[in-house]
């Protein structure tokens, strides 16, 4: 029996990174998945490995700031299988390392719209669906949810906001009875196209920097937030809520 089995999940930013592995991880642990992103070859890519590999996952076009999309993709999924046990509301943007006196209004409600607003949207459609079979929300949040650092004003706040969110809405579903256990968790630097990108554009010494910045070495791999999420959306973790999990290779221990 998989740890999951039987539980169906929906995972944002299924397409890429963290939300790939975490979608794989769930379907090899029994859950039947379905996937979401924006970038729909890479999405019905997943969802066919998945499927090949003896999984069950399908996958849907749903951008997490359009609310319409939410009720759709979250529709679908009850119309289909029934019931929705786990969500991961994982999709996010990364900063493009912008000073916050250069920071144009624009940017900083593009980062909050993705960031923010989609886990709102998330939590809202998602307690909605669980309310009478319960469930668990996880959200993405970030070391730079906890700590500043540099050119990351948007994207630390976006991600502040993820975590509070996140405490907020637990103690609500406690609050009112419901047996929805709502958790964020926090990666530190992970090896996914989001870094690729940033080491990109800084060139061989951002990459320098990122890697003499990490306690162990080196960055993680998808797979090991995947593994926290897997323990947040089974029944192991069900007396966990409003709990902040924290996978970042001793980063934020310092
Ligand atoms: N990689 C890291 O080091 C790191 C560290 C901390 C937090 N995070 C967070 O982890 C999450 C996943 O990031 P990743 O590193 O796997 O990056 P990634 O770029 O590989 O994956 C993010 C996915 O989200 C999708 N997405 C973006 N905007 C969307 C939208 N509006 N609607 C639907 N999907 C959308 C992208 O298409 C992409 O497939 C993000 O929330 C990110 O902020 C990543």
């Amino acid at each position: 029996m998989g740890r999951v089995a039987g539980k169906v999940a929906l995972i944002t930013g299924g397409a890429s990174g963290i939300g790939r592995a975490t979608a794989e991880l769930l379907a090899e642990e029994g859950a039947t998945v379905v996937l979401t992103d924006l970038q729909d070859v890479p999405g019905e890519d997943v969802a066919a490995g998945i499927r090949a590999a003896g999984g069950k996952a399908s996958y849907f076009h749903h951008d997490v700031t359009d609310e319409a999309a939410w009720e759709k993709v979250v529709g679908e999924t009850l119309s289909e299988h029934g019931r929705l046990d786990i969500l991961f509301n994982n999709a996010g943007i990364g900063g493009t390392g912008v000073p916050v006196d250069e920071m144009s209004l624009d940017y900083w409600r593009q980062t909050m719209s993705v960031n923010l607003d989609g886990v709102f949207l998330g939590v809202k459609h998602g307690v909605r669906a669980m309310t009478e079979t319960g469930g668990a929300i996880i959200s993405t949040s970030s070391i730079l949810g906890m700590v500043g650092a540099p050119n990351t004003a948007a994207y630390s706040a976006s991600k502040g906001g993820v975590r509070l969110l996140t405490k907020a809405v637990a103690m609500e579903c406690a609050a009112r009875g419901l047996n929805i256990r709502v958790c964020s968790v926090h990666p530190g630097y992970i090896d996914t196209p989001m870094v690729g990108g940033a080491i990109q554009r800084g060139g061989p010494e951002r990459r320098e920097a990122i890697l003499k910045s990490q306690p162990m070495g080196q960055m993680g791999e998808p797979r090991d937030i995947a593994e926290g999420v897997l323990y947040l959306a089974s029944d192991a973790a069900k007396f966990v809520s409003g709990s902040e999990l924290i996978i970042d290779g001793g980063f934020l221990a310092r």
